[in-house]
């Protein structure tokens, strides 16, 4: 954030600029109407908070590993360059994220509050209107900001580089005029940080006039007693004016958010500077790659017909639930339906942004708990759900847990010995697509690759004396905000007489099994104590609630599901046995012995 006595520094080149001059013949923003005349031109401020951050990408500290072995993915000019929000509550962190995304990624920085600030400084037409609103931790008038931004948004530098815009939209309004221009971000990035702590951030905030720099007293106090003596306080940075902005901040933030939801990405902001960017980093990094992709779609995979068109097409036609499901092996048919079924749902959550999943299907053939298991179908369903992924041009690692004790298979779930070798030796079709688009890994966080999109993991599981948590935990920590899907895990408790399982505490592993949700669930349902005949089956595909099914014999011979009840949560077993016997729900009741 830019303190005012900064802007003095430019003010002469806000005087001669003339307004609204930046707005280029081949840009694709319309003019502005003469009602945004007062917005000025800023090429001269967007660089102040880089004042102290131009380094050399190769010493970078903060470039990824790729791009220091120098693999790093460019956008070419073909590549049409990232473009950003970042918003949050009041020193939620913004700026001091700012700073680092500029550094990494090269995009124009606009900052309204930074604007704002040097139009006041520098005593301007604009300066002198904003100075009232803003001092009282008010909105300066639309008009106003959207002019600046739209005008800085114009400038060639933005249209190359990419921007990353701060503070802007901050009401329905602003974010409908964007709209309007179908000015849109790649990626909404919203800072998440509890109110307690934003009030500390500001009264403790400190602005260095000569760098642009953001310290805080206590968490980032200056590094030396001679920055300390110039530092400066913003005059909005009091606790009651902080309450007031906080209040506003809340009262838009949902209009704007409905903008925006498909690209939202929601980040903890409450943690230290380092970790909020690292996500934020692969994030973007992520955005970045999906632009190349589209840009430089690589033939073989690309010109087969995307599946996940193919399911999407499908995906109203869902036809009910397959007959004969004890008949064993399950028919091609009977395979292809359901992993069309997990796929289709798979698709929908991670296109809508979710990015810790789970699947699980418990047909006969995918039941460890049956002798009627097969490795095969658990493969098969796997391939369908990364090629089809892959398909789309995303990267995925599909993990197997490695032996989690001494010695090769010491450890080693019996259900998945020898699996990673049967998904090396596969085939992943005549595409190519595994050792580039696919890759096989182990689970944990040293699996977790800079061009990886997604993880699959693979019936991960707790072995008897081993906890794969750990494993899982330091890999999703490292996988960020890419999704991680995990088909068929089996997270409960199995200590052994070590008590290694005690790893973490039991809640937090409990807490870590539940931060997945299902995207796709389906079990079949039995009389309890047997497997025979089937009773029903329940069903969930995301985004839809749980489906519970009883099944019925035909006159005919056949059989078939008729829907029984719906639930929004997963039911219990009570739940279910009571819409098998027809009684009402929410009532007190005991299990009554169905499975
Ligand atoms: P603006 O300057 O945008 O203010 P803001 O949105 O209230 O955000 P801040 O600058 O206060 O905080 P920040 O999120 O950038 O946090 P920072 O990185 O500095 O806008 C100011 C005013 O201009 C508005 O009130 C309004 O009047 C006007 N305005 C602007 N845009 C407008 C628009 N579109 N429409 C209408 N009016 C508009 O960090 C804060 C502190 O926390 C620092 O001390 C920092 O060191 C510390 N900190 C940061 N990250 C961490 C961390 N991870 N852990 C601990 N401390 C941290």
């Amino acid at each position: 954030m830019l303190p005012a006595s900064l802007s003095s520094l430019h003010s002469t080149n806000v005087r001669t600029s003339p307004y609204l001059s930046p707005l280029s013949s081949s840009s694709s923003l319309p003019s502005p109407s003469p009602s945004l005349s007062l917005a000025p031109s800023f090429s001269h401020l967007h660089h102040r908070r880089l004042v102290s951050f131009n380094t050399v990408r190769g010493n970078n500290p903060l470039a990824t590993k790729a791009e220091r072995r120098g693999l790093s993915v460019t956008c070419a000019s073909t590549c049409e360059p990232l473009k950003v929000m970042i918003s949050g509550a009041p020193a939620s962190g913004k700026g001091t994220q700012c700073e680092l995304i500029v550094q990494k990624f090269g995009l124009v920085h606009i900052s309204t509050g930074d604007l704002l600030r040097a139009e006041v400084s520098a005593g301007s037409e604009i300066g002198n209107k904003a100075k009232e609103f803003m001092n009282a931790g008010q909105l300066v008038p639309d008009e106003i900001v959207t002019a600046m931004v739209t005008a800085r948004l114009s400038h060639e530098d933005a249209k190359t580089k990419g921007w990353l815009l701060d503070g802007y939209p901050r009401s329905f309004a602003q974010a409908q005029s964007l709209e309007n221009l179908k000015i849109r971000p790649d990626v909404y990035v919203v800072l998440d940080v509890p109110d307690e702590i934003l009030i500390d951030r500001c009264v403790g905030r400190r602005l260095d006039p000569e760098t642009g720099k953001i310290y805080h007293l206590t968490n980032f106090p200056p590094e030396t007693e001679e920055i300390k003596a110039r530092l400066v306080t913003r005059p909005d940075d009091t606790e009651e004016k902080v309450k007031s902005r906080l209040e506003i901040y809340k009262q838009n933030a949902k209009a704007i958010l409905s903008t925006y939801s498909n690209i939202t990405k929601k980040i903890d902001g409450n943690r230290p500077k380092e970790m909020v960017f690292a996500d934020i980093e692969s994030l973007l990094s992520q955005a970045k790659r999906e632009k190349m992709k589209k840009t430089t779609a690589v033939k073989p995979v690309h010109e087969r017909k995307s599946r996940s068109n193919q399911v999407s097409s499908s995906q109203d036609n869902w036809k009910g639930i397959p007959t004969r499901l004890n008949n064993i092996p399950h028919s091609r048919e009977i395979r292809n339906y359901f992993y069309d079924d997990v796929l289709q749902a798979t698709q929908r959550a991670v296109n809508d942004g979710r990015t810790r999943l789970k699947v699980e299907i418990n047909i006969p053939e995918l039941n460890p708990e049956m002798d009627v298991y097969r490795i095969g179908t658990l493969m098969e369903l796997v391939r369908v759900i990364a090629l089809s992924f892959a398909d789309d041009g995303k990267r995925v690692k599909v993990c197997v847990q490695g032996s989690m004790g001494e010695g090769a298979l010491a450890g080693m779930p019996l259900q998945l010995a020898g699996t990673r070798k049967i998904l090396e030796f596969m085939d992943w079709g005549d595409y190519g697509a595994k050792g580039t688009f696919v890759e096989i890994g182990s689970i944990g966080a040293n699996e977790v690759d800079e061009q990886d999109d997604m993880f699959i993991l693979v019936a991960p599981q707790n072995a008897v004396g081993n906890c794969i948590i750990d494993d899982m935990k330091a890999m999703t920590d490292a996988a960020g905000t890419r999704p991680v899907i995990l088909i068929n895990p089996r997270l409960k408790d199995l200590p052994g007489s070590s008590g290694i399982m005690q790893t973490m505490g039991r809640d937090k592993r409990l807490e870590y099994a539940a931060s997945f949700e299902n995207c796709y669930f389906f079990r079949l349902l039995y009389y309890a104590g047997t497997q025979y005949p089937i009773m029903g089956a329940l069903r969930m595909t995301y985004p839809n609630g749980y489906e519970l099914y009883k099944r019925v014999d035909v006159p005919s011979g056949g059989e078939k599901y008729v829907i029984l009840s719906t639930f929004t949560e997963k039911p219990s077993s009570d739940d279910i046995n009571d819409a098998f016997l027809g009684k009402p729900r929410n009532r007190e009741k005991k299990a009554s012995g169905f499975w």
